[in-house]
């Protein structure tokens, strides 16, 4: 009843057919240079109607980028926005200078090229830009896109991966466009359209066997509550940052703004049948967007409504389809928590009962303020509560977490693996999260932590930390350190270092007072700082597994 009421509603009011079409599947880019071109586009989501769009290397969403842990990759965002953006790689664990935080912004007609080695485990991460107050804008319109991390444990598994065949990627997004325009509208409350990798009344064609899905929320706003119309069970595999312990059978998967999960179905001979994902938003708690609405929030077409998300058709077999769901996956194993301290960060409504301003810890991001401070390898325990009205997936840059409590009570076993955004319940939920961060340090720049719900973290539901470098790795001095020599200093054109030890593997970043990197380069002992204004830098010098950072000033 309620869903025919809904494809009545969208069809008068937008005037356009809804016959289904199939998903468009990203294309996929890999090796050791990606090459990433951010720009304004239009997107025809409609036959005859150009929707303005941001799109990476096309018009709306991003290549797929595949990784192998292990390998290190550079990756080149070549920003032709008029505006300036960054490029975060959410959930990929890097140094804070290579996370394309708000500290890394490429301005327009520029570009940014931060190398790293991939360390995370195989499973679905995701990128997008993270602007300061112009996530919201950038990422609705398109600018987002899927990373595949594989490595050699996933890869001893017999597990579907042909990529679009019978591993496929389902880039989930609740949107609002304006219904005569079909411009994309920043106003999310009232998301009234729903896409898959983009693709308007969507569709996908299976093969009858046990397949894969990726499945990412890249909704601003709303919280995917996915089962099947045939409330048959499938086995999630992953959890945002890795295999799960095992397959773990479920008939709903629920996921917040930015977390992802794999998950195996099996499609075994019911070639020709047609079944749908379905969004069960009225089985949400109450105060998680799409479900039941607050007192105070307005409705969207979408909130506390069950309807049809993706259609899937089932065609044959491939040649050799994988048949069956696997016994076991991965160990993980928790960090163990003695030894460590814990933060409280407490989640409000500002004023109390707002859906829309938060604080955590009674304040707003601000870029100049580090809100506070650890050093590497501290085991860090946080526990998260959120006496606001409305759920918040939360998330942390720079490391995985493991969950060790929610609400007072052990995770369901599919939250019991690596995660990066955790969805907390209103009205006092919680969740206890430990990480440890060894691999990474700077005494500059910091990580991010915020609400994943794209408006909020915009309104500055967001905060930062700094993982300071254990004392004998990092020091922050003038222009010599150990025998290390920046010079000329003052310097007008031509910085040359001079290196302590015999090894010539070295990396070279000029950092501004901002904590925004000028240049990058390697190996090279000659750096042009003739375009740099004048003032004060620091250049951090990456060599032997230390970081040395000694100031300068160019004049
Ligand atoms: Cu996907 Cu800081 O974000
Ligand atoms: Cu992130
Ligand atoms: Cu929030």
């Amino acid at each position: 009843m309620k869903k025919i009421f809904l494809s009545l509603l969208i069809g008068i009011s937008s005037g356009i057919s809804l016959a289904q079409t199939l998903i468009s599947i990203p294309d996929t880019l890999s090796g050791s240079t990606i090459n990433l071109t951010i720009a304004d586009s239009t997107h025809q989501f409609f036959n005859g109607f150009n929707t303005n769009t941001i799109g990476y290397n096309g018009s709306y969403l991003g290549p797929t980028i595949i990784l192998n842990k292990g390998q290190n990759v550079t990756m080149n965002v070549n920003n032709m926005l008029p505006d300036t953006t960054t490029t975060h790689w959410h959930g990929l664990h890097v140094a804070p200078m290579d996370d394309g935080s708000p500290h890394n912004p490429i301005m327009s007609g520029n570009s940014w090229s931060p190398s790293f080695t991939v360390m995370d485990n195989a499973a679905t991460y995701w990128y997008h830009p993270h602007l300061h107050g112009k996530t919201m804008n950038q990422v609705v319109k398109g600018a987002a896109g899927l990373i595949i991390v594989r490595d050699i444990v996933e890869s001893g598994i017999t597990l579907p991966r042909t990529y679009g065949v019978d591993d496929i990627p389902l880039v989930c997004q609740f949107q609002h466009m304006d219904t005569t325009t079909q411009q994309i509208i920043l106003d999310d409350e009232l998301d009234n359209i729903t896409m898959v990798n983009g693709t308007i009344n969507p569709m996908v064609n299976i093969p009858a066997q046990v397949v894969r899905l990726r499945i990412l929320n890249a909704s601003s706003h709303r919280v995917l509550q996915f089962g099947f119309n045939d409330g048959r069970t499938f086995y999630q595999i992953t959890s945002d940052a890795g295999l799960l312990n095992g397959p773990v059978a479920l008939t709903r998967l629920r996921l917040g703004s930015g977390e992802r999960a794999e998950i195996l179905v099996d499609f075994s001979g019911q070639n020709g049948n047609t079944y749908y994902i379905n969004q069960f938003g009225n089985e949400l708690p109450a105060g998680f967007p799409g479900g039941p609405p607050m007192m105070g929030s307005p409705i969207g077409p979408y909130d506390n409504m069950t309807f049809n998300f993706l259609q899937i058709n089932v065609v044959a077999p491939t040649l050799s389809p994988i048949t069956t769901i696997p016994v076991s996956l991965t160990t993980n194993t928790p960090w163990n928590a003695a030894g460590a301290t814990s933060a409280n960060f407490l989640i409000q409504g500002s004023p109390m009962m707002s859906m829309t301003n938060f604080l955590i810890n009674g304040v707003q991001y601000n870029e100049n303020t580090v809100n506070f401070s650890k050093q590497q390898d501290d085991l860090m325990i946080w526990n998260i509560t959120n006496q606001s009205m409305m759920a918040h997936p939360f998330h942390i840059h720079g490391n995985h977490f493991f969950i060790t409590s929610i609400n007072g009570v052990t995770p369901a076993a599919n939250l019991r693996g690596r995660k990066d955004v955790v969805l907390i319940g209103p009205q006092g939920g919680t969740a206890t999260l430990i990480t440890k961060y060894e691999d990474f340090c700077d005494s500059i720049m910091p990580y991010m932590y915020h609400c994943h719900i794209l408006s909020h973290e915009d309104h500055g539901m967001m905060g930062q930390f700094l993982v300071q470098c254990l004392s004998t790795a990092v020091s922050v001095i003038e222009n010599k350190s150990d025998g290390m020599l920046v010079y000329p200093n003052p310097v007008n054109d031509l910085l040359t270092i001079q290196l302590n030890a015999s090894t010539e593997t070295f990396t070279t970043e000029i950092v501004n007072v901002l904590g925004e990197q000028i240049i990058k380069s390697s190996n090279s002992k000659n750096i042009d700082v003739s375009f740099l204004t004048e003032g004060v830098y620091f250049i951090y010098l990456h060599q032997d597994n230390k970081i040395t950072v000694m100031k300068f000033i160019k004049e």
